[in-house]
This record gives C-alpha cells, structure tokens and sequence, in this order.
C-alpha cells in the first residue's frame, strides 16, 4: 500500500501516521483515504499497542480541503475518518503543531489524547467560511473545554494558544518536539496502564451546563452580538447547545445537517470566495516566480499626521524600527504622543499586554533629519494631499535613499506616475494607500505606476503582509479601487436626499444588507469637511452637504451632520433641522421630492458602484473582479458573507442590474449611471463576473 499523503511506521511499538499533504495539510480525498488504510494497518498489527497522529511540513492540518466543498462527495467522509480513529481500540495520541484548524482539530478530537508544541495555535473557524464545524467540533470541544468556552471559540472561529488549550482541558501535555513527544506521551500513557477515553463519552462539562444552562445563554447571547441575519453564528450556538440537550450522536447527526445546508448556502459560497480571492490578489499575472520581497529591516514614514502615525504602528507592531520624519520638533513629538496614547488605550482595553507602549514605542524614532532616510529599506510619505509637496519630498527621497530602497506615497487622490517621475528611479515608486486607521483597517491598495517594477510590487506585497493587511494591487487613477466606487455611491447618496429619501431610511437599508455603518453615520464619523474640501478643490457642489458643512456641520466633531449628537454622545440622531435643510433645499432646486422605497434604495446604493466596478475591469484598474471584492469586504465594510459587490451582482444577475442601469440614467439624466460596455456585454451573454475573472486567468497564463 503506498499513500504518499500519509505516511506509516511502526517505532517502538508506536504506530505513526504522519499526514503529508503541503501546503498545510488539508484532509482532501487522497489524505482521507488514506488515514483509514493506515488505520487498519495500525489495528491488524498486533505488535502495536498505541498510535501517534501527526503531520509533516509546517503544521498540523488546517482542515477540510474547502477547494472540495460544493463538489460531489467522495467517501470516505471526514466524519467516517474521525468515527473510525474515535473507535480505535488502541490508544491514538495527536501530535498538534503550527495551526490546528477546522477540520483538523476535529480530527485531534476523534483521537484519544492530543499533545501540542508550546507555540502551537488551534481553532475551529468555519464560521469565517459561512460554515460550523461539520466533523464533531461542536459536539466535541464542549465535552473537552466546556460548552460556554466552546461557543465563544466557534462563533468566533478565534485560535486559541497551547497554553490556554492546555489550561482548558483541549490538549493533554506541552511537548517540545510534535512527533518524538507523541510518542513519549504514548510510552509514559501505556506503562502507566492509563486507559483511553474517548471525548463523546467525557461528560463532566455537559451535565453542569445541562443542569444550568444560564451561563451557556450569557456567553451564547454575548458571541453573538452584532451578527444579525448571519446564518452560520446562529447554526454553531444551537449545535453546541444540542451538546448538552442531546446523545452524543444525534447531535452529531444535527450537526452534520445544518452544515450541509449552510455549505449549499450563498452565504457560505461567499465566504469561500472571498478565502481563495484574499490569497489570489497577491498572485501577479507575469510576475516571475523568483521575484521575492525585498527584506525590511528599517522603514521611514515621512509625516506623523493621523495617517503617517498609524502607518508607523504597524511597522512596530511587526517588529520594524521606524523613523518618523517631521517638518519641526513640535509636530514630531504631537504625532509621537498620538502613538502613544492609541497604545496606552490598546494596553487598557486589554487589546494588549501590560508594558507594551513601552517595547514599541522602543522601536520609534523621530527627527528632522533627512538625511536618516539612508537608513531606510522601505520609506513611506504621508505628507498633506499637496502634488506640489509630494513632488519636492520624491526628489528629496531620490537624493537620501540608498539605491532599491522601496518609495511609497499614501496618496489617496494624486497621480502616482507624476509623483514618480519626480525621481530617477520611478520603478522603485508605487502606492501604499492605507485606510482610516491606519494601524487598524486591513486593506493595503498598492498602487502600481506606469513603471513600478515587478521587485517592488513584490515587495509592497510582502510588508503589507507582514503588517497583517489585505494587499491588492491595483492600477493609477483617481480614487484607485475603492474611492472611486464609493464615489458614485456618495452621487446617489445626495440625489436621493433630493428626490426624497432622508439620511435615516438610507443608512437603516445599508445596514440592513450588512455594511456596519451606513453612508451618512460614515461620514460623520470620517468628518465632512474632508468631502467638502476635496469637492471645493474639484469645482463640484453638492447642495445639501455642502449647505451643511457652510453651517459648521462637520460631523461628530462638532456634535452636528448630517446627524445630531448631543452630549457627546457618538450614536447618531436624526435630526429634524436636517430635514427641514433637505426638503427647502430640494424645493429650491425645483425637485418634487416623493416617496422612495427601500429597494430602490438599495439598488442605488449598490449598482452604480457595480457599474463603475466594471469600468474599473474595462479599463484593466483591477486584475480581476475577485480583487474588487476584497478591497469593499476589507476597506469599506461590505459585509463577508455577500462576498464583495461583483460576487453580489452575479448572484442578482448583471442583466437585472443593466436594466436599472438604464432605468436610472434615463430617469436622473446622468449619462454615467448607463451599463459600462463590460457590463452590458456580460449582461448580454448572460455572463457574470466570475465568467470575465475566469477569461482573465486563462490569458494570464
Ligand atoms: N483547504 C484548501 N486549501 C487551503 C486550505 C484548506 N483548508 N487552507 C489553506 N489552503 C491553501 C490556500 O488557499 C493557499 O493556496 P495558494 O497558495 O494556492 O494560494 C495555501 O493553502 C496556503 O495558504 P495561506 O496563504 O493562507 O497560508 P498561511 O500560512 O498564510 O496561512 C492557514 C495558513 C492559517 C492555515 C490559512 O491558510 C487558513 O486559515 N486556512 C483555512 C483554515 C480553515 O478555515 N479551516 C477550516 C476548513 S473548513 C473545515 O475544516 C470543515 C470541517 O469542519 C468539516
Ligand atoms: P495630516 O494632516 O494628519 O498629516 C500630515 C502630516 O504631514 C502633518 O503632521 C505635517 O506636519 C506633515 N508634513 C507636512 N509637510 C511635511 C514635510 N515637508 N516633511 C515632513 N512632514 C510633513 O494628514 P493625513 O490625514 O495623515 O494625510 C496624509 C496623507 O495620507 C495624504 O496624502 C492623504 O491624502 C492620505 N490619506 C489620508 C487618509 C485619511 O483618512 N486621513 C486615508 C488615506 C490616505
């Protein structure tokens, strides 16, 4: 029998079966089979008396194989693996490392005991796939940790680090080596007879939350806070509770039911997709297998401002010294205090342990020396949004930097190719545009210029990763990606005030789809005089904001917006002064305002930024569609489980949406909102986006 993805030895008597499917280990249909062939090997063989479970590679397994799910199933199933190690009259050990997940950790909990190495992470995160864990995670990990500590983990689909495993009960013993300390746990485990349980027949932990389910509700209602018309949280609190309401099997049988139907489920389609587009983004068509990331060792951030700081954070949180370069002293030490204080306020939130202002503020330094830039392997500038500026900072940069330095800009609006050409060196130049915070918002757009290289590109990629963001690269033009969708969406957000609608109903049917926050609560939060700013710059009005911000209504700030706060506080309150704004407005401007429905509302909030999405295609800004999604699931907070504006509009169908398109163009008289070429091709061959990204590939490669 040979299985190269799972491999079999006899040592000392021990059984090893050692997973070896990289890259990490996924239980895909050859690995399936062949657990169970190794199995039986292990049990016909009389000489042995225990087994280790383990994995090659760089970790344990991280789960089912989810390129399989929404394909035909193939047996053995990964329950049928799990019941038959559960089964196992001989005593099997997992020797857990890296990061156990998903349906690995599953299959640690159908073995008898499970060791793991100190740094060891393990988690059940398929809710983040729009799923619950469909091989005996819910049944199983309440019985080991209990049924409160296990509700939070799987709604969450948080890791859990060794130690605390350990402390809860999930794992037996800490071993410096996975495989040899298996086998050790193994050896100690039989000469001292110690006989095997299994986890379903652990039931300690049950029979107390059974008795007294109140502290499972609390910690259910608790998990599950702010995630109203998500399927999957509320299928993973009732199969956990189903552990202690249930034998053992039916809840087993419960569980495999509800995730059966969430993995046919659009939601959970939309989650996947949005899995594979995060880690297809950084695959660059052309880019040559050798070109690797440059190593950052030093970073300058040009600016302290609000973005400037943040930027700087996430150096320090990776680890990296970072210079922040300022005009003078005074604003040096303003934008070093604000970094400060955003960690002070981490550490007492508990977002971060005690004394860790201190170890990273270490890694700051601050001056106004440029000549410090010589220092720097990557130098990012976060200056005021002035071409002008940015032009004389890129020709300073090109004199301090030392050669192959990276050079960004964090421009949101500006050209990045003019802002290059201000250097000898423009394949060295792109765009690094990090969102609000900065130091919080995953998405990283990484704005390739005319001649940005491959080497930087790959570069930009890889920081951005080590910061823990999201990169997407993604073409020159106004707005990148992300801003100029929004843009269009902010359009219909003032034409709808007009025609009828108030701030209140359309941030209440934004919310409604998913988005966190609705356009208007956004903006007052963001302030709305950066808007108006920007529109008084480009000669464009729109009445309404830009009457409220000639108020002094510039949001939260100043306790008025398109909202009212009163008292400091941060929740928004419609406020009838707004109305009245809107409505004399709309009268002044000869509008008969009428009643608009939530559809249409919705329509309007989402198809002119599809329609700009397919522009954005059309005009090659982005690689493909699944990019798009990731910078609106990412920056924007479109909510995971749509999947991402253009995953949406194929599931709408672009032919519906091209006949609003239409409908609304004729009806606001703005030639933009017609269907794009791209859009009205696709509608008309009944294509989607995914077939455009698909073609796409395929002449990639
Ligand atoms: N199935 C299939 N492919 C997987 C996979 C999985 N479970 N997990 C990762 N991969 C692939 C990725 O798509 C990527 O492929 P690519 O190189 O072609 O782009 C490759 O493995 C490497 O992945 P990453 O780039 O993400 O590697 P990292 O080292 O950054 O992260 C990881 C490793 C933490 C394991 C991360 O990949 C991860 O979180 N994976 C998903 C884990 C997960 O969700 N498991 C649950 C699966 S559902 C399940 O088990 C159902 C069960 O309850 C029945
Ligand atoms: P900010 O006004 O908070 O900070 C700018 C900082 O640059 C100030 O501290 C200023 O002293 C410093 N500065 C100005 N000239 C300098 C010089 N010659 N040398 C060194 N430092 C100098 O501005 P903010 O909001 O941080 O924006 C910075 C850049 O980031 C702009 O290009 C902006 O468009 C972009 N951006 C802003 C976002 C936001 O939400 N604020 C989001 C994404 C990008």
């Amino acid at each position: 029998m040979s299985n190269p993805a799972v491999h079999y030895d006899v040592i000392d008597g021990i059984a090893v079966i050692a997973i070896d499917n990289p890259p990490v280990n996924a239980l895909g249909h050859a690995v399936r089979h062949g657990l169970i062939a190794a199995l039986d090997r292990a049990e016909a063989d009389s000489a042995v008396k225990a087994i280790v479970l383990g994995c090659k590679g760089r970790t344990f397994s991280a789960g089912a194989d989810i390129t399989e799910f929404g394909k035909p199933p193939r047996d053995p199933g990964l329950h049928e693996v799990i019941e038959r190690f559960d089964n196992s009259t001989k005593p099997i050990v997992a020797a857990l490392f890296g990061t156990t997940l998903g349906g690995g950790l599953e299959l640690s909990l159908g073995c008898h005991f499970r060791v793991a190495t100190a740094d060891a992470k393990m988690g059940l995160p398929e809710v983040k796939l729009g799923l619950l864990p469909g091989a005996g995670g819910t049944q199983r990990l309440p019985r080991l940790i209990g049924p409160e500590k296990a509700v939070a983990a799987i709604v969450s689909g948080k890791m859990i680090g060794a130690k605390a495993a350990h402390a809860d009960g999930l794992i037996d013993a800490i071993v410096a080596d996975p495989i040899p300390g298996a086998i050790d746990f193994a050896k100690t485990m039989l000469a001292d007879g110690r006989k095997l349980v299994r986890v379903r027949d652990r039931s300690e932990k049950i029979t107390a939350a059974k008795a007294d389910p109140s502290s499972f509700d609390k910690a259910a209602s608790e998990a599950t806070k702010r995630l109203a018309g998500v399927e999957a949280p509320a299928a993973c609190v009732q199969s956990v509770r189903n552990a202690f309401t249930l034998p053992f099997e039916d809840g087993l049988a419960a569980e495999r039911g509800m995730f059966m139907k969430l993995v046919m489920g659009d939601q959970s389609r939309a989650q996947r997709h949005v899995f594979f587009a995060e880690r297809e983004a950084q695959k660059i068509p052309g880019m040559l297998p050798e070109v690797k990331a440059a190593k950052i060792s030093r970073a300058v951030v040009i600016g302290g401002g609000t973005m400037g700081g943040g930027i700087a954070m996430n150096f320090a949180n990776a680890g990296i010294p970072v210079t922040i370069i300022e005009t003078d002293e005074q604003a040096l030490t303003r934008g070093l205090d604000r970094v400060r204080q955003t960690y002070d306020v981490s550490v007492k939130r508990g977002a971060l342990p005690e004394g860790a202002t201190e170890t990273r503020m270490a890694l700051f330094s601050g001056t106004t020396d440029w000549a410090r830039i010589a220092e720097a392997d990557i130098v990012i500038e976060a200056v005021f949004e002035d071409m002008d500026l940015k032009k004389r900072i890129f020709a300073k940069l090109d004199a301090h930097a030392r050669q192959g330095a990276l050079l960004a800009t964090n421009t949101s609006t500006l050209d990045v190719d003019a802002i290059a050409q201000s250097t000898k060196r423009p394949a060295d130049v792109l765009g690094m545009h990090f969102f609000s915070p900065a130091n919080v918002m995953k998405l990283l757009e990484i704005v390739r210029g005319k001649a940005t290289s491959h080497q930087a590109i790959a570069t930009a990629i890889g920081i951005g990763k080590t910061m823990g963001k999201v990169p997407v690269v993604v073409g020159n033009c106004d707005g990148f990606v992300g801003n100029r969708m929004l843009a269009r969406r902010t359009t219909e957000c003032e034409r709808l005030m007009l025609e009828g609608a108030l701030p209140q109903q359309i941030d209440a049917v934004v919310t409604r789809f998913g988005f966190p926050m609705g356009p208007f609560a956004m903006g007052d939060l963001a302030g709305l005089d950066v808007g108006w700013r920007i529109r008084k710059h480009r000669g464009v009005t729109a009445p309404i904001s830009d009457a409220l911000c000639e108020q002094g209504r510039f949001g939260q700030k100043t306790g008025r917006g398109y909202y009212i706060y009163e008292n400091g506080s941060r929740t928004p309150a419609p406020d009838p002064e707004v109305e009245t704004l809107i409505v004399e407005t709309a009268a002044r401007l000869g509008i008969m305002r009428r009643q608009i429905d939530d559809d249409e509302i919705l329509e309007r909030m989402t198809y002119p930024m599809i329609n700009e999405a397919a522009r954005i295609l059309e005009e090659g800004i982005a690689i493909r569609p699944s990019d798009i999604d990731v910078v609106w699931v990412y920056g924007y907070g479109w909510p995971v489980w749509r999947g991402g504006p253009c995953f949406h509009a194929d599931l709408v169908g672009l032919s519906k949406i091209a006949e609003r398109l239409d409908h609304y163009a004729k009806a606001t008289g703005d030639a933009g909102l017609a269907p794009s070429a791209l859009l009205r091709q696709l509608a008309g061959e009944s294509k989607g986006f995914a077939d455009f990204g698909k073609a796409a590939k395929v002449a990639a490669e």
